[in-house]
């Protein structure tokens, strides 16, 4: 058998796709091990979406190349958004033995197992969805689960690498999510996140699936037999039905697709958690044009909106990003001020980086100082520590249902757990289990985190 290790970065599709990288070798005689030193093959999941990102990869590759000097016997094996961007260069690396894309994961045991096979794929498939691996989540079953229910993404935001390096969106057939769902609440999962770039352009159309040769005259089905497509609102409601006391979030949404049919869907199941990541990435319209986002600052306050008449108590999270091409003082000041109007629960923020061959890479001009990138950054990290802070202390003395995760990492004395609104909350023990559902009495915070006493 042949030990192998999975090193994971970025975002939560690659943590997905890991896990069925680990299922496709372990069907076929290899060996997962969850200490590096014990393998003899490590394989290191991508990311590209911005040069940091790649910048830590090429350090941990350069590190493998000084490891592979001390032991000749191993090989590495580079997976995901950076091997399709970068591909045959790759191979030039001296750590490098082979390079898989995001789409070429069914060929890993040919690739490892013989030198006849060429060291690299990184071709983009229009179809492939890997419906039909069920990932290899640990010997254990575990409490909270992702679920991969599309793949690429079309909206070509003019920042963004993720359509070049993952290709064309494909929706995953609904079925086999719904498989994949009872299979993990069978096994004592208590909470799956579905995941996509743009959850709500996910779209199953059975017709578009016939098998070919078949005439459609003959394929199709009587009319009041015809089937529908599947929305994201419609997979969301059937994911829900599945199991009453299985929790489900989903991210990413987008705001130009993000309807209200998935906001009642929501209201109508409460296992569906009351969290909605939506990214905004800047308030001025100028640079939201420029980023071709598809949407205005009006736009998205009013699916703001929307959310808090129809899920009061909603969380809403973000993604910012500072110092967008051309991006002025005042435009910086729009973002200010929309997260002033908004007050988001949690963001996520970057300064903008520069990516080969996007749109705003082809087209403008990256012409922000990077002093001015991060004294942006810095400004926009302060107003929501302190919008975060402000959110948290609001909770103080309100009781949440906590689905307990695992130890924390400052206390072996206490749990940690999120909220149905996305808030990790950490608490003494007090008899509870890691998989429990508990009820929390939020007793102090900081900013990042809630406090409390089970009740
Ligand atoms: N599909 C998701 C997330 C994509 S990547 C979405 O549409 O929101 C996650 C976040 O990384 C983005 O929301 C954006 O804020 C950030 N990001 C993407 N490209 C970037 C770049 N070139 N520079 C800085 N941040 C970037
Ligand atoms: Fe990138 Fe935009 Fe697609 Fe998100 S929606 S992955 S930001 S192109
Ligand atoms: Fe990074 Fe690829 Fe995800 S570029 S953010 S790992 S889709």
């Amino acid at each position: 058998m042949n030990p192998f290790y999975i090193e994971t970065y970025g975002c939560q599709m690659n943590v997905s796709d890991s896990e069925v990288v680990a299922r496709v070798l372990t069907d076929n005689g290899y060996l997962l091990c969850s200490q590096i030193e014990e393998a003899n093959i490590i394989l290191i999941n991508t990311c590209s979406v911005r040069e940091n990102a790649e910048k830590r990869v090429m350090n941990r590759l350069d590190h493998f190349g000084r490891v592979k000097k001390k032991n000749p016997l191993l090989k590495v094996g580079v997976l995901g958004c950076m091997a399709t961007r970068l591909k045959e260069e790759l191979l030039n690396h001296p750590a490098v033995d082979w390079v898989a894309g995001p789409d070429s994961y069914r060929f890993l045991p040919a690739m490892l197992g013989s030198s006849a096979t060429a060291p690299i794929h990184v071709d983009l498939s229009l179809s492939e969805t890997y419906e039909d691996i069920k990932p290899y989540r640990g010997p254990e079953p575990g409490i909270t689960s992702f679920v991969t229910i599309m793949r690429g993404c079309d909206n070509m935001c003019a920042y963004c690498i993720v359509p070049y390096v993952r290709g064309r969106e494909r929706s995953r057939d609904p079925k086999s999510i719904e498989a994949e769902v009872k299979d993990l609440v069978e096994s004592g999962f208590k909470e799956v996140t579905l995941l996509g770039q743009n959850v709500n352009s996910y779209r199953w159309d059975p017709m578009a699936t016939q098998p070919s040769g078949v005439s459609a005259d003959v394929a199709k089905p009587l009319p009041q037999a015809e089937p529908a497509t599947v929305s994201f609102a419609d997979l969301l409601d059937r994911v829900a039905r599945i199991s009453p006391g299985l929790r489900i979030r989903f991210t990413t949404s987008h705001p130009k697709d993000m309807q209200d049919d998935v906001l009642h869907v929501m209201a109508r199941h409460p296992n569906i958690c009351k969290h909605i990541h939506l990214p905004v990435q800047s308030g001025s319209n100028n640079i939201l044009r420029k980023m071709n986002r598809g949407y205005t600052r009006e736009q998205y306050l009013d699916r703001i909106n929307n959310i808090r008449t129809l899920l009061p108590q909603c969380g809403i999270s973000t993604d910012l990003i500072t110092g967008f091409c051309s991006e002025t003082e005042e435009d910086h000041k729009q973002t200010l001020s929309l997260m002033k109007e908004i007050r988001f629960d949690q963001a996520f923020m970057f300064h903008y980086s520069q990516r080969p061959n996007t749109q705003a890479w082809r087209h403008y001009a990256d012409n922000v100082p990077g002093t001015v990138k991060i004294r942006r950054l810095k400004e926009i990290i302060a107003l929501q520590n302190k919008h975060a802070l402000e959110s948290n202390r609001a909770e103080i003395g309100c009781v949440h249902e906590v689905l307990v995760e695992g130890v924390s990492k400052r206390s072996a004395e206490e749990y940690f757990g999120r909220t149905d609104t996305g808030k990790v909350c950490v608490f003494p023990k007090k008899n509870s289990v890691p998989g429990e559902f508990v009820n929390v009495g939020v007793t102090s915070c900081t900013g990042a985190t809630l406090k409390g006493e089970i009740t």
